[in-house]
């Protein structure tokens, strides 16, 4: 969700009203993605790295977090949105990882949209923390496979994305699911996050069902 910052900038407002305005743009995405049917959305919220931003920001950001986590409970309970929360967590107020914990167990059957936030997400975090849970399950005594791997990533409850949609213009990964994008479509899109709207996702929904997915095989083979 790139580009809330410069959403900000364009209009001489300060940066956390990009991120104030980033949040309508999660909740029409959310909404959309139900409507469609859509079972998994992962949305990358804050990076390993987004705490060198000005304090000031990285609390705003935190604080965002947490009321929209208290805020959007309900709304999610009734929609049927399974929660999650993809990151290192060891950071976090008690607070906010009381409330995490909390949303995940009232929307843990919900059987809708499975929606994953990433905050203090890395996906180099997320593959030496999988080796790291390997090794102290089998004591080191068993060598990694793929499929163990897997199992202990922080998604290990969801497929390889479909497809990635990057906003803001940047084309590239920015160690997000590094792991899991093997395979995914990329889309990248100079729409920044604030304007990204029901359009805008329908357009990057369009172009992937133009995609032909070969998986390493030839065009005659699918
Ligand atoms: C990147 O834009 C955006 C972020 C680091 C924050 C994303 C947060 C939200 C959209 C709001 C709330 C989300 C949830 C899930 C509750 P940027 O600041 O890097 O923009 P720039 O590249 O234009 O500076």
């Amino acid at each position: 969700m790139d580009g809330n910052g410069r959403w900000a900038k364009k209009r001489l407002m300060p940066r956390i009203s990009g991120h104030k305005k980033g949040l309508e743009s999660v909740r029409t995405v959310i909404t959309q993605c139900q409507k469609l049917n859509i079972p998994f959305l992962t949305l990358f919220a804050f990076s390993t790295e987004n705490w060198l931003r000005p304090t000031q920001e990285v609390n705003f950001l935190m604080s965002l977090f947490q009321e929209s986590i208290k805020k959007e409970s309900s709304a999610l309970i009734k929609h049927n949105v399974r929660f999650k929360l993809i990151g290192d967590r060891k950071p976090f107020p008690k607070k906010l990882v009381d409330k995490i914990k909390e949303l995940e167990k009232l929307t843990e059957k919900n059987t809708g949209l499975t929606l994953s936030v990433a905050i203090n997400y890395g996906g180099r975090w997320d593959i030496v923390n999988a080796v790291n849970r390997h090794q102290k399950e089998t004591l080191s005594k068993k060598p990694l496979t793929q499929k163990n791997l897997i199992q202990n990533l922080s998604l290990n409850y969801a497929p390889d994305p479909d497809l990635l949609i990057r906003t803001g213009g940047e084309k590239r990964i920015s160690n997000f699911l590094i792991w899991q994008f093997s395979y995914s479509e990329l889309y990248f899109t100079e729409t920044l996050w604030p304007d990204f709207n029901e359009r805008a996702l329908m357009t990057a929904l369009f172009e992937f069902q133009k995609r032909e997915r070969r998986y390493g095989k030839t065009s005659e083979q699918l």
